[in-house]
């Protein structure tokens, strides 16, 4: 899919110009409180689901009592709508009635644009070119006024802030605005209700609007939960304000998780949570791969890259301190395009050892191939994918290199593959074998007997 350069770097130097927003206010930040939470909760009470926050499966898996927060069940797929339903509503009548801005990659813009409709309050929307598609459409589906513009977040937000200050339109940044902060607490308010004696919260964290509301409500009313956020290891901007001791501009690169890319940390946000965040985590693109591969097949749960990191960290073993405790993952938003889930998955199913790639040489003579296939079939191996070589293969003309990729049923049916191709033929090549569970170094194994 276009929108996701998965190799690509983008660097925003502009990003760090909050000035122009009277919201965010770099010399003087807001903190938000458990009142502002509280006052949240009590006004987006009709207008937000009550999401479902349930044992999981992956409990036994994992060795710890894992809950999961499904906020991506909100109406249009993540917890977004929480702060973009309250900044909306806290809007004075004629500021509604002009209408508000945002900048955003998906979510918050596809929070904004629903409850914006359903408010009567008009919404434009300035998204980058980079946002996926999916959230591009369904913005336009929602009737707001869709811009798409700037080749990141940074231009996006400039050209949003313009707009804002010739239209006269309010301007709500989608992670730093006080309002949504306090927005996005309420789904800690909801998570205490829903599960007892909870060890940890594990928060995935862009700007920090998230990771800010979470900490503030839950450390008022029960300060021995641990908040632990959470980032992949290409947008860490959080981790680079702890280091740095204040927000920082940080390199951003494509990644799963496009909804935590963001290259600063929000002023605000970071004034708010950064003395009371437990732990920051940063996790591998390979793991959250992996982590939305597990929901889908053990939760029945469609979770962005973003969503899953989380679940991630757990099964990266960074969060192995908790193990036979009970800890609380927020599964943020289920906004993923269809092309990038099939990657995932695929790339999930490769991390895992059971997507295979080998060559054989094996006899070109009629049933050479044939041979192979049900040689593979006799193990319950199924075959994806057969390519075969005549041209540059080296050996004698009567054989033939074949590749072929296959699907197992986890590590050791592949390991039993790569025996089977090695007893039976003499030029043999698994590609990549390895496990990411054994946390294995690449096995990229040959045998070639000839
Ligand atoms: C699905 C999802 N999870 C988590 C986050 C992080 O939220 P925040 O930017 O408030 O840290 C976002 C932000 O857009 C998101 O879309």
């Amino acid at each position: 899919m276009e929108n996701y350069v998965l190799t690509d770097k983008f660097y925003s130097k502009d990003m760090d110009d909050f000035s122009e927003d009277p919201f965010c206010n770099p010399e003087q930040p807001t903190t938000i409180t458990f009142e502002d939470i509280t006052s949240a909760a009590y006004k987006i009470r009709t207008g937000i689901n009550q999401t479902q926050c349930i044992k999981s499966h992956l409990s036994e898996l994992t060795g710890m009592d894992i809950y999961l927060k499904k906020d991506f069940l909100q109406n249009t797929g993540s917890f977004k709508e929480r702060g973009a339903r309250y900044a909306l509503l806290m809007l004075s009548k004629e500021k509604q009635q002009k209408g508000v801005i945002a900048a955003s990659l998906g979510n918050h813009a596809q929070a904004m644009c629903y409850h914006g409709l359903l408010l009567k309050i008009p919404v434009t929307v300035v998204m980058p070119l980079i946002a996926p598609i999916m959230k591009i459409q369904k913005c336009r589906e929602l009737k707001a006024n869709v811009i798409i513009e700037g080749k990141d977040m940074a231009e996006a937000r400039k050209v949003a802030i313009r707009i804002a200050q010739e239209k006269g339109l309010t301007y709500i940044n989608g992670y730093d605005h006080p309002h949504i902060i306090a927005g996005q607490g309420t789904i800690a308010l909801e998570i205490l209700e829903q599960v007892e004696d909870i060890d940890a919260i594990v928060v995935p964290t862009g700007g920090g609007g998230l990771l800010a509301g979470v900490i503030v409500a839950v450390k008022a009313l029960n300060p021995n939960i641990k908040i632990i956020g959470v980032e992949s290891e290409r947008c860490a901007s959080f981790s680079k304000a702890l280091e740095c001791g204040e927000p920082t501009q940080t390199i951003i690169e494509g990644t799963l998780a496009d909804g935590l890319a963001v290259p600063k940390v929000g002023y605000n946000a970071w004034a708010t949570s950064r003395d009371s965040v437990d732990k920051m985590v940063v996790v591998q693109e390979e793991w959250i791969a992996v982590a939305i591969l597990r929901l889908v097949e053990l939760e029945k749960c469609i979770v962005e890259g973003a969503g899953a990191c989380g679940l991630a960290a757990i099964l990266a073993g960074q969060l192995d301190e908790f193990k036979g405790k009970r800890i609380v993952l927020i599964l943020s938003g289920g906004n993923i395009d269809t092309t990038i889930l099939g990657r995932c998955l695929e790339r999930g199913l490769a991390a895992d050892g059971r997507l295979v790639k080998f060559k054989a040489t094996v006899s070109d003579r009629p049933g050479g191939i044939s041979e192979l296939c049900k040689l593979i079939g006799s193990i319950g191996v199924s075959i994806k994918d057969v390519i075969h070589e005549r041209a540059w293969v080296t050996s004698d003309v009567f054989s033939v290199e074949v590749k072929v990729v296959c699907e197992t049923r986890d590590f050791s049916h592949s390991l039993e593959l790569r025996e089977l191709m090695f007893a039976n033929y003499k030029r043999v090549k698994f590609e990549n074998l390895r496990s990411i569970k054994s946390s294995k170094p690449d096995i990229t194994s040959t045998i070639n007997n000839m």
